[in-house]
């Protein structure tokens, strides 16, 4: 099953949805038309069945150069106010979407990742890289913060110091450091990156998904929660879960407690069974 227009395309293989910038000869810069398509496509498809993780990855040489400085910044800016808050708010608008997306999410970096590109990368859940690939936040290097919400993500993802030095020097690192500094989980090199991917998405791909939805919330809740607010939302959550699928964890004990079929510290239970 595959779509596509000019600057999102999409294909499903296997219950993963790989989703690609695709402004391969501007280095898939986000500019207002790739935000709008890209919020289209989010929308399109995040209750669909026929799959399960969604990729995040860029055509040719980019995972994404950041936001287009003449198309997203210059023309905008030249246009007023509400032109400005208008192309922030359709790129602000996908990320968000992404970060509390119904299904995990995974951004493979192929290349170029620069400045903006470090808001939907934070939006996905794991993230891994070519060793190849270059990342930097180069805000500083044309004159600007990292807005956008880029210095929160640094902040989120790295540590004082390197959020600092990779902030204010604007030095550009690869997959490896990006790894050594938490950005992304893994490097691999290019040519193994593909198989990488597909390889832990389809461990996200045997566990019960009305789960991994509430885990992966709480993982991005509770970090900014106080531990006695955590302990209360998580209670909340895994009610909230069992709401919605009633006969998960029941099956899950079951497989375990009463069939001995499988072993939870080793793998997940059978969820195409039910008890
Ligand atoms: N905005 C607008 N156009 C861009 C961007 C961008 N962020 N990135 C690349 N392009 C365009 C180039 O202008 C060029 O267009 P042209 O062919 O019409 O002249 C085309 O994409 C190819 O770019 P090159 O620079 O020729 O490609 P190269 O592979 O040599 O270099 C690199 C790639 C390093 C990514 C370089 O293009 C670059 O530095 N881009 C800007 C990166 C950046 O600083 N992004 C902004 C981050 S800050 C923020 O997002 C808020």
């Amino acid at each position: 099953m595959s779509a596509s227009s000019d600057v999102v395309t999409y294909e499903i293989e296997n219950r993963i949805a790989w989703v690609r910038f695709n402004r391969p000869e501007k280095r898939n810069a986000m500019n207002p038309a790739l935000n709008r398509r890209m919020m289209q496509v989010l929308q399109e498809l995040e209750f669909r069945d026929d799959f399960g993780v969604l990729v995040l990855t860029g055509a040719g040489t980019a995972f994404s150069a950041g936001m287009d400085l003449q198309e997203y910044f210059r023309e905008p800016e030249a246009q007023g106010l509400g032109a400005v808050r208008q192309a922030q708010a359709e790129a602000y608008g996908w990320w968000r979407k992404l970060r509390w997306y119904q299904k995990p999410t995974i951004a493979m970096v192929n290349g170029w990742c620069f400045g903006g590109a470090y808001g939907p990368l934070f939006a996905c859940d794991l993230a891994f890289a070519a060793e190849e690939a270059t990342f930097g936040l180069s805000e500083i290097n044309w004159g600007v913060i990292p807005g956008g919400g880029v210095a929160k993500v640094a902040v989120a993802l790295l540590g004082f110091r390197d959020a600092m030095y990779h902030v204010l020097t604007g030095e550009t690192i690869d997959g490896r450091k990006a790894a050594e500094w938490r950005i992304v989980n893994e490097a691999v090199p290019l040519a193994r990156l593909k198989e990488r991917v597909t390889e832990v998405a389809e461990v996200l791909l045997r566990k019960n998904p009305v789960v991994l939805k509430a885990a992966k919330d709480a993982v991005r809740r509770v970090r900014e929660m106080t531990y006695d607010n955590a302990e209360d939302y998580l209670v909340r959550a895994q009610e909230a879960a069992a709401f919605l699928d009633s006969e998960g964890r029941r099956e899950g004990l079951r497989q375990f407690l009463d069939e001995k079929s499988y072993r939870p510290g080793l793998g997940p239970y059978d969820t195409a069974r039910k008890g």
